[in-house]
């Protein structure tokens, strides 16, 4: 009897993992027609990316207790790894204040032509999160390539405290711009690099199209992004997020009044819809929220993409739906690559027993990619 369910228990762990085996193969598009004198992008990626053309590499396999897209996003929030950033505060020219977190520090190694990775996060994220960890160790580490990385941390996120009353928000890209300009003017010989994180990645890839073929970055990378906001829009309204927003971190500061917020406007507010619209829509230069949310749409921006740029996105995840991926724009732009994993869920992505990110090779092999084919190699 015993031997009967021991028996059992090995065929069901077997067939799991078959099964998980089967789905875990990545696929990746592009198109078909030539991008640049370095080759094709399918050249370039058969040449660089072997974690995402080799068969053997390029599978994500769940970890086995991980296998829906809610326990692998909300497993990945309570891993740690311990590196320790130097910071940098950055004040915009409208007196507001990112801050930018060095891993090493911005002059503690490297020549003046070591590439920089230039991180921006989700929404109220920060230079803290685990996968922004593991790629700041990944790219600053890479034997081929090693890189300077450092991340932006949204005004108001991170401990940044607001200096003025412009708060971030889903559509301007010009604190980016400002801080990829000022670091590509310290450091004119380096090729500069793009990673965002899921809202972060959706300002990243409209940042790119807005610049078009003048795009200071060399190459950018782009994870979970949610190119449709209006897709992803009833999950920043759910109240389990609101927590989240920067709104509820800097309640002290904007309540208090000093940075010119209506305190008492705000205070009466009874929903996070309300507070969008009063205190963001506004500011941003929005009447109604689906103005707002339209004009978010990094989709839009895909075709105008001028440098290599990569997604990686999961067709499981439930904050950015599969329904808002734009197949046929990354088809149309020779520059652009979208890697789609079964699994991963929302900046998940964990694979193996002893649950690691599945795509941290291929962010620097992308970035290899990027310093041969980019922009400022005088290729593309
Ligand atoms: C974006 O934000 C900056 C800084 O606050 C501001 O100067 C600019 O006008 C904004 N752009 C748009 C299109 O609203």
């Amino acid at each position: 009897m015993l031997h009967f369910l021991i028996l059992v228990a090995v065929a069901v762990v077997a067939v799991y993992f078959a099964n998980r085996f089967a789905e875990s193969a990545v696929e990746y598009g592009y198109a078909k027609s030539v991008g640049s004198r370095a080759g094709s992008m399918r050249q370039l990626l058969n040449t660089y990316c072997p974690s995402l053309v080799d068969k053997r590499l390029a599978r994500m396999v769940p970890t086995p207790f991980l296998y829906t897209c809610m326990m692998q996003s909300l497993y990945s929030h309570s891993l740690f790894s311990n590196i320790k950033y130097n910071r940098e505060l950055f004040v915009l020219s409208d007196g507001g204040t990112v801050s930018l977190d060095w891993y090493p520090g911005p002059d503690s190694f490297g020549g003046r032509s070591t590439p920089i990775v230039v991180a921006m996060t989700g929404i109220a994220g920060g230079s803290k999160e685990y996968h922004v960890r593991c790629v700041a160790k990944r790219v600053a580490c890479d034997r081929a390539t090693p890189c300077r990385f450092v991340c932006m941390n949204f005004r108001g996120c991170a401990r940044t405290l607001l200096t003025n009353r412009r708060q971030n928000d889903a559509v301007n890209t010009s604190d980016y711009r400002e801080v990829v300009n000022s670091i590509c003017e310290r450091f004119p010989e380096a090729p500069v690099f793009g990673v965002g994180f899921s809202l972060g990645a959706s300002l990243l890839t409209k940042y790119l199209g807005e610049e078009g073929d003048t795009c200071k970055l060399t190459a950018a990378i782009a994870i979970s992004c949610p190119f449709d906001l209006t897709v992803v829009r009833r999950m920043f309204n759910a109240k389990t997020y609101s927590q989240y927003l920067p709104f509820e971190r800097n309640k002290d500061v904007i309540l208090s009044g000093d940075q010119g917020f209506d305190a008492d406007t705000i205070r009466n507010c009874q929903s996070m819809a309300d507070v969008e619209r009063i205190f963001i829509l506004k500011d941003a230069g929005f009447k109604t929220s689906d103005e707002y949310y339209n004009a978010a749409c990094s989709a839009n921006y895909i075709d105008r993409i001028g440098v290599p740029y990569l997604s990686i996105n999961s067709l499981d995840d439930q904050i950015t739906p599969v329904q808002g991926i734009p197949f046929d724009k990354f088809k149309a732009n020779p520059n652009t690559v979208l890697a789609l994993t079964e699994h991963g869920g929302h900046l998940g992505f964990l694979t193996g027993w002893q649950p690691r990110i599945w795509y941290l090779d291929t962010v620097a092999e992308f970035v290899a990619l990027g310093a041969v084919a980019g922009r400022k190699s005088g290729v593309l």
